[in-house]
């Protein structure tokens, strides 16, 4: 028989907006049996999110928030993120940004995977950059958030080489299968597991 893991899992909350590859593969990650994490709950501020697809085919709760008031919406999120008892939040291509005061009253850890080797290249189109830039490496990172834009506390960065004429859009799909083994590493480091 396994061995138990001897620990609760933490109610986990997906945070995303588009085609949510990062949400499948912790989804994924989550069902294994010595993962930290159990996904409780998906958050999206697009109702056409072409991710919302995994939730529903794995049978997990999720809700869109329009963001058309973002206090709003967050006081909506924070609300229902209590009832279902979540405290990790992992964001996987959420692209608004959280206040303040939704980080403070959260009160729990709330991580973030971003495309480049922070604190180079944040913001959008960091693939384009890069090329653009003549960079020899680029990667991905996965860190804490904080209420300044792609800047809280790293917890694991992987860098690749960039190849000799690779164009961004090449360079984007490899980072991207880097960035599904990174973020559950992270997961597992931040449990000391
Ligand atoms: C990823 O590159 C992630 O690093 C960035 O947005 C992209 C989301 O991709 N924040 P997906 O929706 O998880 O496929």
């Amino acid at each position: 028989m396994a061995k138990s893991i001897g620990f609760k899992k933490k109610n986990t909350a997906i945070f995303i907006s588009g085609n949510g590859s990062n949400l499948e593969n912790l989804i994924k990650f989550s069902l294994n049996e010595k993962s930290p994490i159990q996904i409780k709950f998906v958050v999206s501020n697009k109702k056409k999110a072409k991710g919302l697809r995994y939730p529903k085919n794995f049978n997990i709760d999720f809700k869109v928030y329009s963001f058309v008031n973002k206090s709003k919406s967050e006081n909506r999120i924070l609300k229902d993120l209590r009832k279902k008892k979540i405290n990790l939040i992992c964001l996987a291509g959420f692209m608004k940004i959280l206040s303040k005061n939704f980080i403070k009253k959260f009160g729990y850890k709330i991580l973030n995977i971003h495309p480049s080797l922070l604190p180079k290249y944040k913001g959008l189109n960091t693939h384009k950059r890069v090329i653009e830039n003549n960079e020899k490496y680029s990667g991905c990172t996965v860190h804490y958030v904080s209420s300044r834009l792609d800047s809280g506390k790293i917890i694991l960065q992987k860098k690749v080489r960039i190849k000799k004429k690779e164009n961004h859009k090449k360079l984007a799909k490899r980072i991207l299968h880097q960035e599904h083994i990174l973020y559950p590493k992270a997961i597992m480091k931040i449990f000391n597991l």
